[in-house]
């Protein structure tokens, strides 16, 4: 009797056992609108923001960008070779052809497959991604309201029900103050997702808000989100900014409170992106891979909001 218990434990633990130490996470490109006029002799098409990767390195993964532009058999390699997606913030229209939103929607798609058929595969939208994130999960219609929050640090507005999110139930008590008390929450974006929309739209069927805030007009709008099924996680702040950007017109909070609330969440995530062992098939693809490859840019001194990018033709 004793041996069947344990060879029938030992199933389940295997069973759920795929896991790696070592994640590696793709970041999604985006196009150069806000960005080209700081390469006037080049013309790229696509960037990443520096800070994103900084922020996911700071918590153990390595990152892989993910163009703009592909043929999905290109996003699911991407998938299957690495351990989860983080769509960024930015500047850029989702109505663009073979564009942001698009690799989203395919990125999205196939994630959701994985998910379904019992792989664990983590997606993490923040800002302008989370609102990608939520118009991918309605099969990519328009779901934003305009609204303005700019250089706005506010302290999350939690649901009753927050601390039994997958996003906060491990998360100590001093994050939890923080972010309950402090402006440390960064918003800098001029298109929201509301409670209105999150239900006629059809989200809060797989999907749970976990934290509101308000705009300067008093509009409420969505904060943190999750999937209640899959691991699929939005913010509509951004976390990398009080680590990684430092242009002083932005007023972003870097006290020390700011920066460990922004620790949470890369080590959050990143911890969820450990918990599925895709990898690429060998060290020397892996290595060919990654965004190591590419160089930053130190745009940071051209004025940017941005300190560091890769650039991408
Ligand atoms: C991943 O985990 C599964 C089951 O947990 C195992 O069968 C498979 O061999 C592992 N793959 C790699 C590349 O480690
Ligand atoms: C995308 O939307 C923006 C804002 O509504 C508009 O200015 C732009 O012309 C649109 N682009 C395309 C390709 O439809
Ligand atoms: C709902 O979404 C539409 C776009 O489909 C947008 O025009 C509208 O402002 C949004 N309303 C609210 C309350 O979020
Ligand atoms: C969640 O918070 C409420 C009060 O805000 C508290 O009563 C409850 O015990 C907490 N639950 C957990 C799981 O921490
Ligand atoms: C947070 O910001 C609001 C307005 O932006 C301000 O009224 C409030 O005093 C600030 N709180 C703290 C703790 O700094
Ligand atoms: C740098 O950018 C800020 C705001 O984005 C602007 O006010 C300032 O004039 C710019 N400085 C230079 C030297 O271009």
């Amino acid at each position: 009797m004793k041996i069947i218990i344990i060879s029938v434990v030992l199933c389940i633990v295997s069973f759920t056992a795929s896991y790696t130490d070592v994640p590696i996470i793709g970041i999604l490109s985006q196009e150069t609108y806000s960005v080209q006029h700081l390469f006037p002799n080049e013309k790229y098409d696509s960037f990443i923001a520096a800070s994103y990767v900084k922020l996911l390195e700071s918590a153990g993964a390595r990152v892989v960008p993910i163009l703009i532009g592909q043929e999905k058999d290109y996003y699911k390699y991407i998938v299957q070779n690495t351990n989860g997606i983080l769509f960024p913030g930015g500047a850029t229209w989702f109505n663009q052809s073979d564009g942001f939103a698009d690799a989203g929607q395919i990125l999205y798609d196939l994630a959701l497959e994985r998910n379904i058929n019992g792989d664990y595969y983590p997606i993490w939208g923040i800002c302008l991604g989370m609102e990608l994130l939520a118009q991918v999960a309605v099969q990519g219609k328009e779901l934003r309201a305009h609204c303005l929050s700019k250089k706005e640090s506010l302290p999350l507005e939690f649901r009753p029900d927050f601390n039994t999110s997958k996003t906060f139930r491990q998360a100590p008590r001093r994050i939890i103050k923080i972010l309950g008390t402090l402006n440390v929450t960064y918003n800098y974006h001029q298109y929201c997702v509301t409670e209105k929309n999150f239900t006629s739209f059809g989200l809060d069927q797989d999907w749970r808000i976990v934290s509101t805030n308000k705009d300067v007009y008093g509009l409420e709008f969505i904060s943190v989100f999750e999937s209640k099924r899959y691991p699929f996680y939005g913010i509509q702040f951004h976390p990398e900014k009080n680590q990684y950007e430092f242009k002083p017109s932005l007023k972003i909070p870097h006290s020390k409170e700011a920066v460990e609330m922004s620790q949470y969440f890369a080590n959050f995530f990143v911890e969820e992106t450990r918990r599925n062992n895709h990898s690429f098939i060998d060290w020397e693809t892996e290595k060919n891979a990654l965004i190591y490859n590419y160089p930053t840019h130190y745009t940071g001194i051209k004025n940017s909001s941005y300190e560091q990018l890769y650039m991408f033709k």
